[in-house]
């Protein structure tokens, strides 16, 4: 077993993925929680609008639950738009949700190492928060760049490695997790400090940004939901949600607990 969560293969093509719930809590918390940072899905849609005329043909990489996919079925009404995932579970869910708001789409589950598309298939490619759960993700890049047409462009999208760094020191501090802190970052493998190296082993890269979101839990419950949803802490407390809480709120100082960070868009191209 890796020590990071994120790359161990047991966990990724298990529980961390196997149904559509820890993440829809996960993202649900934080989005509740984000008082700073603009909408991700936007910008990625953003960014490929600007450079990809509609009616082009769209791949989103590590779909996840779809959200980014329904933006861009949205914002640029592609020819076809194809969502790759490795969980099948999460592959129903962009389905059913491409097919409750009329977007045309089809769903591939496949291992984003070895994409069964052809060569030159596409014209955009987006991956975001996906490819931090390959040990090696400059293969990922280079099967993505595989499948673009020359010219084509890709969105590759993650975080700062210091994500939610404050909330490792809270649970450290309730005495929850005593190596919270010195436990390795999630987003070791494809993080914002490597984005531009790792993209550009196979795109030519055009532009990168960071932006910073700041997320204030607003109180020790809506903490708890946020913590019970990341595998990154050995939390041993039974009593799930209501008992984390308690805890937390008994042994931190007063709320809102703040946590930040960096979000990290890379547009490339193939050369
Ligand atoms: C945090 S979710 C990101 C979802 C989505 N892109 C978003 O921005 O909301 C990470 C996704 O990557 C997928 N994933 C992880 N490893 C993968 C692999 N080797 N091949 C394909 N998908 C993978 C997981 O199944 C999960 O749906």
């Amino acid at each position: 077993m890796s020590a990071n969560p994120f790359l161990d293969p047991t966990l990724v093509h298990g529980d961390l993925y196997r149904g559509d719930g820890r993440l829809a809590d996960r993202t649900h918390a934080l989005h509740r929680a984000k008082i700073s940072g603009s909408d991700v899905a936007d910008t990625i849609a953003g960014l490929l609008a600007a450079r990809v005329p509609a009616g082009a043909d769209v791949l989103d990489i590590g779909c996840g639950r779809g959200t980014t996919t329904l933006r861009l079925a949205d914002r640029l009404r592609p020819r076809q738009l194809v969502a790759v995932d490795a969980s099948a579970a999460l592959l129903r869910t962009t389905r059913d949700r491409l097919g409750a708001t009329g977007a045309l789409g089809s769903v591939v589950c496949a291992d984003f190492h070895h994409l069964p598309l052809p060569d030159s298939a596409a014209d955009a490619a987006v991956a975001a928060f996906c490819l931090y759960h390959s040990p090696t993700p400059d293969l990922a890049v280079a099967e993505i760049a595989r499948c673009l047409r020359p010219g084509g462009a890709a969105a590759l999208v993650t975080k700062s490695l210091d994500s939610y760094a404050e909330l490792d020191h809270l649970v450290q501090a309730a005495g929850l997790d005593p190596d919270a802190t010195s436990r390795p970052s999630l987003y070791e493998s494809f993080h914002s400090g490597n984005l531009h190296t790792i993209t550009a082993t196979h795109l030519t890269v055009l532009d990168i940004q960071h932006e910073q979101h700041v997320f204030h839990f607003a109180d020790a419950t809506h903490l708890a939901r946020y913590l019970t949803t990341t595998p990154k802490y050995r939390i041993t407390l039974t009593g799930g949600i209501l008992a984390l809480a308690t805890t937390l709120k008994q042994r931190l100082a007063p709320p809102p607990y703040t946590a930040r960070s960096t979000v990290s868009y890379a547009v490339a191209v193939r050369p």
